[in-house]
């Protein structure tokens, strides 16, 4: 299958299946523990039922948003993905530069391979930045001088990864970067030659935000180290206040599954938060995201702005989530596919994809505008 034929995520997804070594496709794919969560999220999703609307006149659709006090052409961002600079070589750049064309924000993950001030000299407009909070203010502290001097638009401040959620299978494959080539995955390896020559053989293949920057961690698995001894269990809302003295600008905090949780996001002062169970990677057995949005955007949705992730594989699933309350979404998986297969060609076919289905959706919905999505245009029980 060319990238021509494509006609879905799901066709990426097999591409990138086809591309890409298993280690790192199990490192995407996976949900932690029993990936109950993960299952959720695309299932609950599956199970909101669109109102069709004939006779509403619904030309001239208009697919922009207005987000975070600007314009973006489509009601949904590329989020962040650790390591997507694995998929492709500097997948990072490539997903970049795809956002931009669409006129759409691309979030940088702390856990990127290109760094931050790669991504600045690839592209033109001002991308968002990623933030984990470490135990390690200093590096805190300077990556977000960083992301300020590369003129970053905003921040997102991951708040649902204090301890990380087990993955079964990275844990059996023993995943570090650059992967660890044991004698029986040589065969698997040399079956993505394409994959060999443009990530293997590039000259980015590790942490990029980390790399010359942090004391005693000259090999490779020692960055590993470092980062899993860094995830700081102390963390509360007292250190969103100390993020924000340090970055007066737009902030969004991700990983709100909990409506209280949300109330308490308003009460910092942040622009916007993500509802998100991290795409199932974290929390097993929480709720899915989307069953989760409707409380929350009854609570806070007229105090803050609301971004959603966690299962998005289509443009009906962008119109879902916007339908439940959501002012804009954040893809995941979705567009890595896309990097996956075909770094940024891949990438701006996914954003494609979606903004193609909601157009469509809307137009057999009956709506005009992203705005008139609302509640009315699923079938209730939400
Ligand atoms: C993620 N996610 C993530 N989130 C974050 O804040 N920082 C990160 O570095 C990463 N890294 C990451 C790697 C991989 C492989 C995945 C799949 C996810 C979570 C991500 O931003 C988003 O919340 C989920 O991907 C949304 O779920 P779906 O749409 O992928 O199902």
């Amino acid at each position: 299958m060319t990238l021509k034929s494509v006609a879905c995520i799901d066709d990426l997804r097999r591409i990138a299946h086809r591309k890409v070594p298993r280690d790192f496709m199990d490192y995407y794919e996976s949900g932690s523990y029993s990936e109950a969560t993960l299952a959720s999220n695309r299932h609950d999703l599956a199970q909101i039922k669109i109102r069709q609307h004939v006779l509403a006149g619904a030309s001239n659709r208009e697919l922009s948003q207005s987000l975070l006090g600007e314009k973006i052409t489509l009601p949904f961002a590329l989020g962040p993905i650790g390591m997507t600079g694995m998929a492709h070589r500097d997948g990072e750049i490539a997903a970049a530069r795809a956002a931009e064309r669409a006129g759409i924000p691309y979030t940088l993950s702390t856990m990127s391979i290109c760094s931050i001030e790669d991504v600045a000299a690839a592209v033109e407009k001002p991308f968002w930045f990623q933030l984990y909070f470490m135990k390690d203010r200093g590096f805190v502290s300077d990556l977000i001088t960083r992301a300020r001097a590369a003129k970053c638009s905003a921040l997102v401040l991951t708040v649902d990864l204090q301890v990380l959620g087990q993955r079964h299978r990275d844990v059996r494959n023993g995943l570090f970067v650059p992967p660890r080539v044991r004698l029986g995955t040589i065969a698997h390896l040399l079956s993505k030659p394409a994959w060999i020559a443009g990530v293997l053989l590039g000259k980015r293949k590790t942490f990029g935000n980390l790399h010359g920057r942090i004391a005693g961690t000259e090999h490779l698995r020692s960055y590993m180290e470092w980062i899993h001894s860094q995830f700081d269990q102390t963390l509360h809302w007292d250190d969103v206040a100390w993020v924000r003295e340090q970055w007066p600008g737009k902030l969004i905090l991700k990983g709100i599954l909990d409506v209280n949780d949300a109330r308490q996001a308003v009460k910092t002062g942040a622009s916007a938060i993500v509802v998100s169970n991290h795409g199932g990677r974290q929390l097993d057995g929480a709720p899915s995201a989307i069953s989760m949005l409707p409380r929350i955007a009854d609570a806070v949705g007229s105090d803050i702005e609301i971004l959603f992730d966690s299962g998005i594989r289509s443009g009906q699933d962008v119109f879902r989530a916007l339908a439940l309350g959501a002012r804009a979404c954040l893809l995941g998986r979705a567009y890595l596919y896309g990097v996956c297969a075909a770094g940024e060609a891949g990438a701006s076919k996914a954003i494609d994809i979606i903004a193609k289905e909601l157009d469509v959706t809307m137009a057999l919905a009956g709506v005009q505008t992203i705005g008139s999505i609302t509640r009315d245009c699923v079938v209730a029980d939400h």
